[in-house]
């Protein structure tokens, strides 16, 4: 058996929290990751009989029995996940009755996965009814997304709008848009299946006045995702206050996204 902690999965979910730390999108235990892994490959590191404990999820996942995710803990830190992983990080199977999460490695201190797996699971169940691809769900704090949403309409046309005029590439990179829940209680199921509704339309949904989801096939999709919102929104918030001299106009912007041959949300323009 190899050693876990040079499987891909880990040093990936390590470096991502720790980019993300140094963004300052992840304050204390601000956001939370899962990402679906191959049965085939984590066999490779760990006897995937060895159940550690079980811990009850409180919500039904029937559809993923026997997914295997990589997941952040609760109340644990982005900082610390490169010097303690096998503390601060844990890997999951979703046992055959669905609501149970069967702990295979890590939480090492008898923590638990994130408060938001309902958020994360019935994101993963959403997003891959659209694409059967997805791998990675991303919860975090991003500074000028967050900022943002204190001073723009939380309105997914308008802020999408908004979004895609401030930088060129982001109706390249987006052109499903941002989708817009109000601020909601968090760590439960509620703004869970609100969120997954919302990812059966869109990979990056807004949490009014909290953060952003993203979802995609990879960390790098997803977490590409997340850093151009971000960028538009710094943009957004470096500028919002002074007189606007130009523009990316919508017909720029349909050219742009005709030119990448990207599907777009057509209705989020006015042409
Ligand atoms: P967790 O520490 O439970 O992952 O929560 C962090 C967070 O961002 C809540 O929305
Ligand atoms: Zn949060």
């Amino acid at each position: 058996m190899k050693d876990i902690l040079t499987a891909p999965f880990v040093k990936e979910m390590k470096n991502t929290t720790a980019n993300m730390y140094r963004l300052g999108w992840d304050e204390r235990n601000g956001g939370n990751i899962s990402y679906m892994l191959d049965e085939s490959e984590v066999a490779e590191y760990l006897d995937l009989s060895q159940v550690i404990r079980t811990i009850p999820t409180g919500f039904d996942a029937k559809p993923l029995i026997g997914k295997i995710f990589i997941v952040t803990g609760t109340g644990k830190y982005f900082k610390n996940v490169q010097d303690d992983p096998e503390n601060n990080l844990g890997i999951i199977r979703i046992a055959a009755d669905g609501t149970t999460a069967e702990l295979l490695w890590g939480y090492k201190d008898g923590g638990k996965f994130t408060s938001e797996l309902p958020a994360h699971l019935m994101s993963h169940m959403a997003r891959l009814k659209v694409d059967p691809e997805n791998r990675v769900v991303m919860h975090s704090h991003p500074t000028n997304t967050l900022a943002m949403n204190f001073v723009h309409e939380l309105d997914e046309k308008k802020l999408t709008h908004t979004l895609w005029e401030m930088c060129t590439e982001c109706i390249v990179v987006f052109p499903d848009g941002v989708g817009v829940l109000p601020w909601m209680l968090c760590g439960n199921n509620q703004i869970g299946q609100a969120t997954a509704k919302k990812m059966e339309e869109f990979r990056l949904v807004i949490w009014g006045m909290h953060g952003i989801y993203g979802a995609g096939k990879t960390m790098d999709e997803t977490f590409g995702l997340i850093e151009t919102v971000e960028k538009a929104a710094q943009i957004y918030m470096l500028t919002a206050h002074m007189p606007r001299i130009n523009t990316i106009k919508d017909s720029e912007m349909m050219e742009l996204a005709e030119a990448f041959g990207v599907e777009y949300r057509k209705d989020f323009l006015d042409l």
